[in-house]
């Protein structure tokens, strides 16, 4: 009896990892099954080539067989699993430095991509169903152009995680660690044709999704992108792994020289000099052979790489006369043509504006070469002083990508006139949709539990996720945009230091909206995170309660809501205009986390990622007085009175309209 429990048990332990989920192609010659469509073949040599130098053209290459993602077996579950992918790429572009779109590792429910669209859709989605949760696609994008329709060649040059969209939750500049013993990313130029080696890691149990990128050596230490996500709700019991890749108006080769990928096991090592040989090394050992057919071709490419010259010195000299460059302008991927900009809103006509901002108009357009709608913001300034700097920032801004911000996709600039092109954004800001609802349509408890929880993630982002630290300094309804799925997106976020360069001033200035600046501001004029957290839990109450944080006879929304919640009654004042109809719970935790976001001493206040916490009900969210305690924070009478207010200039009915004062 005792052996044969004993082997049951032997037989029921044994795990079930590299259940037929483990796939390996060192090469795609030797006969292997792949579903190929679009321009994807294997060529000769065995490389897996997804699109030609076409444009608009779409490839995908997919294991036949789909992958179990839920596994009993798996530490994870319930969750889904582990999984882990290296595979070598090489992009090939059509003339340097300007290759075209990209190529993204997918996982998806289904190989058939029928009406999936080409250039920045990746061939994986279109404009109708981008960003429905319904897809089931992760993405992992290598990207070499940036931004949606720019009007010029843009380098791009990033590797982004994409969910269900095109748009990147967690983004990145290409960089490697590549020398072994050394932690410091350094740029690497993803379309140079030479192949690049990836891995890619997502751990079921810790919830995160790594990618690493490097030349064929070893794998660097450091990763590129280490990004907390579940996927449980986004993958589908059975998915499909592969590769898909697009070109646009800008073109490239994408190849893919070998790949190997396991579920709840490490992918197997690629053997890299079993590898094909990249589109580099291909033309440089077809160009040594001695054949005749060859040489009419170097005959003729050589008389049209002569024309294109002559071409391109023809188009530049056009490019001088009508718009003249400074030196440091020329090699900013994110500067737009100003006729473009000027064609695309009807000469910046009256009808097309949509909205005066604190620094400037906005106007909506559509670029005329891809058809693509834009949100152009357009900025006087006194003097071109701090332009090239002011530049710089958007040259940087412009890398950052998240599902709650609003995309900033480049500038121009004319004279002393400054555009940004942003996203458009349909329906409009928070601040409208709070207080002049169109048709009456009042945003319902959820619709608003949803843009707060959004709005928090978009700032997270800025705060902690990205490279440098971003303040955003200027939150409140009216910078937050309402996307087309009724999701949050933050704008005009980090600009406003530059805004307010001033070539006079080496003062300290505060920038920021009456309401909703921290009163340390007003004492140091320093923008912190702490000072954006204020500002949302300004924005938490303001929009539980459907009321402008000031009103007149000195109302302070905040100080109104503490006096409901000391009393016990801080449903009390909840927006009437929800009928009462809102989840308790939410709406308590709401009001008291504003309260604890708008503390008065700047320590009190939570971070983001516990904002977030909160939010996701990961954490119970604590009375004001345990917060104290628990901070260590004396704050005998947290509560401020009339006269505490009174410190700061803003006491009164003044309009939240942007401000900036000196001190
Ligand atoms: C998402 O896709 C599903 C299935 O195609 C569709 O029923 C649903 O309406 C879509 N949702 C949105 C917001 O477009
Ligand atoms: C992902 O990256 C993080 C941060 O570097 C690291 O701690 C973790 O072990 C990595 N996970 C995997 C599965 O490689």
């Amino acid at each position: 009896m005792a052996p044969l429990a004993f082997l049951l048990v032997v037989f029921c332990m044994a795990p079930h990892f590299f259940a037929e989920s483990s796939i390996l192609y060192n090469g795609f010659l030797e006969g292997k099954r792949l579903i190929l469509d679009g321009a994807a073949v294997v060529k000769p040599t065995g490389a897996l080539r997804l699109t030609n130098n076409s444009p608009n053209v779409v490839g995908h290459a997919f294991y036949p067989d789909a992958v179990k993602m839920f596994d009993k077996s798996s530490p994870s579950y319930p969750n889904a699993s582990s999984y882990s992918a290296t595979f070598v790429f090489a992009i090939d572009p059509s003339s340097p430095g300007q290759g075209g779109h990209g190529l993204a590792f997918t996982l998806a429910p289904s190989t058939n991509f029928d009406g999936a669209e080409s250039g920045h859709f990746l061939g994986l989605f279109n404009p109708v169903n981008n960003g429905n949760t319904s897809n089931h696609i992760i993405a992992v994008e290598f990207d070499t152009v940036n931004g949606h329709g720019e009007a010029r060649n843009s380098r791009g040059n990033h590797i982004g995680v994409n969910i269900n969209g095109v748009s990147s939750v967690a983004s990145r500049p290409a960089a490697s660690s590549y020398y072994i013993d050394d932690e410091m990313l350094k740029e690497i130029e993803i379309d140079s044709g030479d192949p690049m080696a990836v891995w890619i890691e997502y751990d079921g149990l810790s919830k995160t999704l790594n990618v690493t990128i490097g030349f064929l050596e070893q794998k660097p230490e450091t990763q590129l992108i280490s990004f907390p996500v579940d996927l449980t709700t986004v993958v589908k019991d059975q998915m499909f792994v592969g590769f898909a890749a697009s070109t646009g108006i800008e073109t490239s080769s994408h190849y893919i020289l070998g790949w190997s990928f396991a579920v709840n096991a490490p992918a197997r090592q690629l053997r890299y000099s079993l590898l094909p040989k990249g589109p580099k090394e291909q033309n440089l050992s077809s160009s040594s052979i001695n054949n005749p057919q060859l040489k009419v071709v170097l005959a003729v490419s050589s008389i049209v790489v002569i024309l294109g010259i002559v071409f391109l010195t023809f188009l530049f000299i056009r490019m001088k006369k009508t718009e003249s460059l400074e030196d440091w302008e020329r090699d900013c991927p994110h500067r737009f043509n100003y006729k473009d900009l000027y064609t695309a809103t009807n000469g910046f006509n009256d009808s097309e504006q949509i909205g005066i901002g604190g620094f400037g108009s906005v106007y909506k357009g559509k670029l005329s070469s891809t058809g693509a709608e834009i949100a152009v913001k357009r900025v006087k300034r006194n003097s071109s002083q701090g332009m090239k700097e002011f530049a710089a920032e958007i040259e940087s801004l412009g890398r950052l990508r998240h599902k709650n911000l609003v995309n900033l996709q480049g500038w121009c600039k004319k004279k002393n006139d400054l555009l940004i092109v942003y996203d458009y954004i349909p329906n409009g800001s928070l601040h409208s949709l709070l207080y002049t609802p169109k048709q009456s349509l009042v945003l319902k408890w959820e619709q608003r539990f949803n843009i707060l929880k959004g709005i928090a993630a978009g700032l997270l982002y800025l705060h902690e996720d990205w490279e440098q630290v971003v303040i955003h300094r200027d939150i409140k309804p009216s910078n937050v945009l309402i996307d087309a799925d009724m999701n949050a997106r933050l704008s005009d976020f980090g600009l406003s230091r530059q805004y307010d360069h001033d070539e006079t001033s080496h003062t300290t200035r505060v920038v920021g909206t009456i309401g909703y600046i921290p009163p340390e501001l007003f004492h140091t004029g320093k923008a912190s995170k702490s000072a954006d957290v204020f500002a949302y839990g300004v924005l938490l109450l303001e929009v539980a309660c459907g009321r402008k944080p000031l009103g007149s006879n000195q109302f302070i929304l905040v100080d109104w809501v503490m006096e409901w919640y000391e009393a016990g009654n801080i449903l009390y004042v909840a927006d009437p205009k929800l009928d009462s109809i809102y989840k308790v719970e939410e709406m308590e935790m709401v009001l008291q986390l504003g309260l604890l976001c708008t503390r008065w001493k700047q320590e009190a206040r939570p971070s983001m990622r516990q904002v977030m916490r909160f939010l996701n009900g990961e954490d119970p969210i604590p009375s004001l007085d345990a917060w104290a305690n628990s901070q260590s924070i004396f704050e005998s009478n947290s509560r401020l009175t009339m006269n505490d207010r009174s410190l700061s200039p803003s006491v009164g009915p003044i309009s939240s309209t942007s401000i900036n004062i000196g001190r």
